[in-house]
C-alpha cells in the first residue's frame, strides 16, 4: 500500500528504526498477568466455569475484532462507548474494532448461525478481553477482562433472575458477600417515550443550570442525564421524575416478578429507579452489582433485558437478558478482604544434575515422572548444585533427585525430601514406586 505516495513498508521501517533506542513497555491502561497473578486468574476462571456448569450455560468464543458497525448500532451512537472509547481502524474497505463488550458480539453470533433454530433457549457464557480507550485509573483500563453470559430466547422473567443469579454466585463462591444489588426496570418502547418525555420536559425550564455535556443529551438521550456525575447536575437530577411512575402495565408486571423471583432466590435488591445504564440496548429489566471495597470504580458488574437488539441488527424479533462483570475488579476487591485465590503452585520434582551426563539423563527420565501426572524442572544453564538447589527451594519443591556422575555409574540416584530435609539413596524404578498410588 502507498501512503500520501510513500510505500508503507518504508515508513514501517523508519518508525521501526526510530524506535529501536526506546524501551518497549505495554499501551497505557494495558497490563501483562505474569505467572503469579496468572495462577489467581486461573483459579477465578475455574469458579466461573464451574457456575456456568451448574447453570448449565456453554462458552461461547467470539472474535476479539467485531465490524464497527456492528457496536455502533448495537451499543448505540450516542453512548460514550462508541462516541469516544472505541478502538477502530479501517483496512481497505472493512471497519474494525476492537470489541468494547461482549453482549453485541454474542447477539451477532446468534444471528450468523441461526442458533435460534436449534430450539429452545439459548445460555451462552463468555470470558475475554473487551477494550474500551478510557482514562485509565484504578479498576478501569482500556484492555479489561470480563465475564458474562447471556440467555437469548426468553422473555420470562425468571430468565432475569436467573442471569443475576448465576452474577452473585460467582460472588458468593468466591467470599464477597459485601456487595450492593441495585435493580431498575428502564420500560418497554412505549414506557420510555412518555419518560423521555417527561424528563425533557422537567430539564427543559432548567437547561441553563445543566452541565454542558447534559445539555447536549438533553435532546437525543435525557435518560442518560441521570447518569451524569457532574456536579451542578446533581441537584435537578434528586427532584427529577422517575421512570416508575411512567412503566406501561406490561413492564410493571414485568419488574414485579423479576423481584418475586429474586426474593424467592433469597437475593438481597435495591430498587433504584434513577439507575440507567451506559448502553443504549437495555429494555426492562437493568441492574447493578457494586461493591464498596473497589473505589471509585465501584461496579462490580452490570447488565439487564435487551429485547429489541437481535432485530436491531439483523436478526428475528428475539427476548435476551444478560450481564457481564469486570474480572480486575473482582480481583481487586478479593484483594481487599484478603482472600486467597488458590496456593500459589508448587513443583513436584526438581532434577538436580551435575555434569553433561546427568543432564541428559535428567532430560530424557523427566517424561516418565510427569506422564504419572507430575511436575518436573530441571536446570538448563549448567549452574553449581548450589545454585540449582536454590532455586528448588524456590519453586517451592516438594522432591530433588540429585544425579551426578557417581550416582549414574551405581545407578542409585539421592532422593530428597525437601518438606522434611530427608534423603535417602534410591533407583530410578524405586524412585517412581513412591510416586504410584498403593
Ligand atoms: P458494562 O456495565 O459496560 O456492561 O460492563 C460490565 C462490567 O465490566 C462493569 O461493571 C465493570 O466491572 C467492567 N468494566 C467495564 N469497563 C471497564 C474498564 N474500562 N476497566 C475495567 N473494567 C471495566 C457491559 O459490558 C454489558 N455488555 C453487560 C451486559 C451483558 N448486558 C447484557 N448482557
Amino acid at each position: 500500500m502507498r501512503i500520501f505516495g510513500v510505500d508503507e513498508t518504508s515508513i514501517i521501517r523508519t518508525i521501526v528504526s526510530n524506535m529501536a533506542q526506546a524501551q518497549f513497555t505495554t499501551h497505557h491502561g494495558m497490563v501483562d498477568i505474569l505467572p503469579e497473578e496468572a495462577q489467581k486468574w486461573q483459579f477465578i476462571e475455574t469458579v466461573i466455569r464451574e457456575t456456568a456448569r451448574s447453570f448449565h450455560f456453554g462458552e461461547i468464543r467470539t472474535p476479539v475484532l467485531e465490524q464497527t458497525p456492528l457496536i455502533a448500532r448495537g451499543v448505540g451512537e450516542l453512548t460514550d462507548i462508541v462516541s469516544k472509547e472505541m478502538f477502530a481502524f479501517n483496512r481497505g474497505e472493512d471497519q474494525y474494532v476492537l470489541r468494547p463488550e461482549g453482549t453485541a458480539p454474542v447477539a451477532r453470533a446468534f444471528v450468523q448461525h441461526r442458533l435460534e433454530q436449534r430450539g429452545g433457549v439459548q445460555k451462552l457464557f463468555y470470558i475475554g478481553p473487551m477494550f474500551r480507550a478510557e482514562r485509565p485509573q484504578k479498576g478501569r483500563q482500556r484492555q479489561f477482562h470480563q465475564f458474562g453470559a447471556e440467555i437469548l430466547g426468553s422473555a420470562d422473567p425468571m430468565a432475569d433472575a436467573e442471569t443475576i443469579a448465576f452474577m452473585v454466585t460467582v460472588y458468593q463462591k468466591l467470599g464477597i458477600t459485601n456487595t450492593v444489588l441495585k435493580i431498575n426496570s428502564v420500560g418497554d418502547p412505549s414506557s420510555r417515550k412518555a419518560y423521555k418525555e417527561a424528563l425533557q420536559n422537567f430539564f427543559q425550564p432548567h437547561v441553563c443550570h445543566l452541565s454542558p455535556i447534559s445539555k447536549t443529551r438533553l435532546e437525543s438521550n435525557p435518560m442518560r442525564i441521570l447518569d451524569s456525575k457532574e456536579e451542578e447536575d446533581q441537584p435537578l437530577i434528586e427532584d427529577a421524575p422517575v421512570i416508575t411512575d411512567y412503566l406501561s402495565d406490561a413492564a410493571l408486571e414485568h419488574y414485579a416478578a423479576v423481584k418475586m423471583h429474586l426474593d424467592n432466590l433469597g437475593i438481597v435488591y435495591q430498587e433504584t429507579p434513577r439507575l440507567v445504564r451506559g448502553l443504549d440496548y437495555y429494555t426492562q429489566t437493568a441492574f447493578e452489582l457494586s461493591s464498596p471495597d473497589l473505589g471509585a470504580q465501584d461496579a462490580l458488574g452490570g447488565g439487564g433485558r435487551y429485547d429489541l437488539l437481535i432485530e436491531e441488527i439483523g436478526g428475528q424479533p428475539t427476548p435476551a437478558v444478560g450481564f457481564a462483570s469486570g474480572m480486575e475488579r473482582l480481583l481487586i476487591a478479593c484483594e481487599a478482604l484478603g482472600i486467597q485465590l488458590g496456593e500459589p503452585a508448587a513443583l513436584d520434582v526438581y532434577i538436580v544434575t551435575r555434569g553433561e551426563a546427568a543432564r541428559a539423563w535428567a532430560l530424557k527420565h523427566a517424561p516418565e515422572l510427569r506422564k504419572m501426572g507430575l511436575s518436573v524442572s530441571m536446570d538448563y544453564a549448567g549452574r553449581s548444585i548450589k545454585a540449582q538447589m536454590k532455586e528448588a527451594n524456590r519453586e517451592n519443591t516438594r522432591y530433588a533427585i540429585i544425579v551426578g556422575d557417581t550416582e549414574l555409574e551405581n545407578g542409585e540416584f539421592t532422593f530428597r525430601n525437601m518438606v522434611e530435609s530427608s534423603e535417602t539413596m534410591l533407583r530410578f524404578d524405586e524412585i517412581c514406586n513412591r510416586f504410584r498410588p498403593l
